[in-house]
């Protein structure tokens, strides 16, 4: 498979993904890192490995059609397969909904359908649950909406913070999408 990464931060699921093809446990390509904020630190990672990347500034564009039009240009060029977001602060439009469908993952940092959105970390922690977790799903026209592929769930502390469940989530993220990931890609076609 020919993925495409949708990065806007730190790139640490990039990284975890980037790994586990190198060490032989995700069979697929990572043809294109999508970032959509100049400046963001997962482009030195895709530098670092020589992933052809492209950086789109959507206020640049006139709509998100447009927006989106352009990435779409790419993808179709690079002959990508499937879209992983990863860290993407930003909703699918139609245009790539439609072309990819079924065909674009994302995780989020709690158990859907709790704490969707932004800060869903410090969302759980202000509503003190005693277990979240990490969700891998399918991507509609919803924010982080669409059919759970995975979860896993984790356990706060009493004086757990954003920091200390952050630090826990990543931790399972970057096991559970290539492990996921590897899973989808022998089952679908
Ligand atoms: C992850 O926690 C992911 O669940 C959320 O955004 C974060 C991205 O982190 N959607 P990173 O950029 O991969 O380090």
């Amino acid at each position: 498979k020919k993925i495409a990464i949708f990065a806007s931060g730190s790139g640490s699921n990039f990284q975890a993904i980037v790994d586990a093809i190198q060490g032989g446990q995700l069979a697929a390509e990572v043809s294109l890192l999508v970032c959509d904020r100049p400046g963001a630190f997962v482009l030195e990672r895709a530098e670092r490995y020589s992933i052809p990347t492209i950086s789109v500034a959507p206020k640049n564009y006139p709509s998100k059609l447009e927006y989106e039009l352009d990435i779409l240009k790419e993808l179709r060029a690079r002959e990508i397969d499937f879209i992983v977001l990863a860290g993407y602060m930003r909703l699918i439009g139609t245009t790539l909904l439609n072309e990819f469908e079924g065909r674009i993952v994302n995780i989020h940092p709690s158990l859907l359908p709790a704490f969707p959105g932004k800060d869903a970390i410090g969302q759980a922690i202000t509503a003190k649950v005693q277990v979240s977790g990490v969700t891998i799903h399918f991507v509609d026209e919803g924010m982080d909406t669409g059919p759970i592929i995975e979860q896993r769930e984790i356990p706060l502390t009493e004086d757990e913070t954003k920091e200390t469940l952050q630090k826990k989530i990543h931790h399972i993220e970057h096991q559970l999408y290539p492990e996921t990931l590897q899973r989808l890609f022998t089952t679908l076609k």
